[in-house]
């Protein structure tokens, strides 16, 4: 093991001591006052991937919820990101759920949390993106929520959109957060063509004003059945969106080994949700085709991991919770694994390789 490797091995066991929510606190802290040691990022056009208009140098990013306020895109896109998505923003800056709220399942590799969209609002959002430099090193995502109290919660994106348009490289349209009652509604097909229809027509009318069309995701819960799986596919075929991310936390609770945290309520991620994530990304390649872009995120936390999202059906990857668990220079490995197979196989580019193992997995149940 390398100098590097141990430092931060040691920097994540204090992390650890800490109170999951307060741990996470200070290593944004850290990161925004420039403390931090990671590996030379891997970049090869071999892990590129073309989005409309925008060039994914590195085919992972850090996925929301990590960066909910826009305080460290750069640090993360320089440790090797090649996208960050901050957020979830909602028009208004809401404290979220009472505290603790953020959970660290060790035995299991996984996090539970109930934020419940605590964010500073797009105003301060708004603020810190205007601060950011034009020539960024990596693609910055916004994702946009609405309110806990709105009382027209598709009216929260299409604010979110007209907020954003000019400082987003893309946005994701979060729907499927566990712990704002009533969002995950939005996934159900009349309130997804409303929510849709008025999102898109929004961004449309952004597209002059800014001078390019900002591509629109969709972030999908992993808890939906082939039926639900199957309308949110026709809907956003429908409605033209750019792109699907699967998935968001899940509320369903695998066998865990720490039994004591298991029940509490919340989102569970990291690698318990690996299974369940790959097979609804699976199950929604097939549905959507092959052009469709899919980001795939919900328990990568290796190499093989990532390989394993990509031949299941993903473009490009997002993850969060095994930074908890494995620190930066996990970004760097995923990206050097990913490279290495891509050679192995005699491939091209790590396009080549997107679903060419969607059938097997599309084919488990998503229980
Ligand atoms: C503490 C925590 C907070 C999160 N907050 C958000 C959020 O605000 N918006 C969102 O779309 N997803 C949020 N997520 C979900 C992640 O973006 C991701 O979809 C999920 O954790 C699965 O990936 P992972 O297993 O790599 O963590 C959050 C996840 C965690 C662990």
């Amino acid at each position: 093991m390398t100098l590097l490797r141990s430092v931060n091995r040691l920097g994540l066991k204090a992390m650890h001591c800490l109170e999951p929510e307060a741990a996470h606190n200070l290593t944004i802290k850290m990161l925004a006052t420039g403390v931090g040691l990671w590996p030379k990022p891997v970049q090869d056009p071999r892990l590129s991937y073309q989005l409309a208009d925008l060039t994914f140098k590195s085919p992972l990013g850090m996925a929301a919820g990590f960066d909910k306020n826009g305080e460290v895109p750069i640090p993360l896109m320089k440790m090797g990101f090649g996208h960050v998505e901050v957020g979830t923003v909602t028009p208004l800056p809401q404290p979220g759920n009472p505290r603790p709220r953020n959970f660290r399942l060790t035995a299991d590799k996984a996090v539970i949390n109930r934020y419940g969209f605590n964010n500073e609002g797009h105003g301060a959002l708004k603020a810190r993106l205007a601060k950011l430099p034009r020539q960024r090193p990596g693609i910055l995502g916004v994702n946009i929520g609405a309110n806990k109290t709105s009382e027209d919660r598709a009216a929260d994106y299409v604010q979110g959109i007209e907020a954003f348009a000019s400082a987003a490289d893309y946005f994701t349209a979060n729907i499927s957060s566990p712990n704002t009652p009533g969002l995950r509604d939005l996934q159900a097909k009349d309130a997804l063509t409303d929510l849709l229809s008025r999102t898109m027509a929004a961004r449309d009318a952004q597209t002059a004003k800014v001078g390019r069309q900002v591509p629109v995701l969709l972030k999908i819960a992993p808890d939906a059945d082939e039926a639900l799986l199957a309308d949110i596919a026709e809907v956003a075929l429908a409605q033209k969106v750019d792109g699907l991310i699967i998935s968001n936390t899940t509320i369903s609770r695998p066998p865990l080994k720490d039994s004591a945290q298991a029940s509490e309520a919340g989102g569970l991620s990291g690698a318990p949700l690996f299974r369940l994530s790959t097979i609804a990304l699976a199950k929604m390649r097939r549905l959507v085709g092959p052009d469709l872009p899919i980001v795939g995120v919900g328990g990568i936390h290796s190499g093989e991991t990532a390989w394993a999202k990509i031949c299941a059906g993903a473009n490009l990857l997002q993850l969060y919770s095994a930074m908890v668990y494995e620190g930066p220079d996990l970004v760097a490995d995923i990206n050097a694994y990913l490279l290495q197979k891509v050679q192995e196989e005699g491939l091209s580019s790590l396009q080549q390789a997107v679903g060419s193992n969607a059938e097997a997995w599309a084919s488990e149940p998503l229980s």
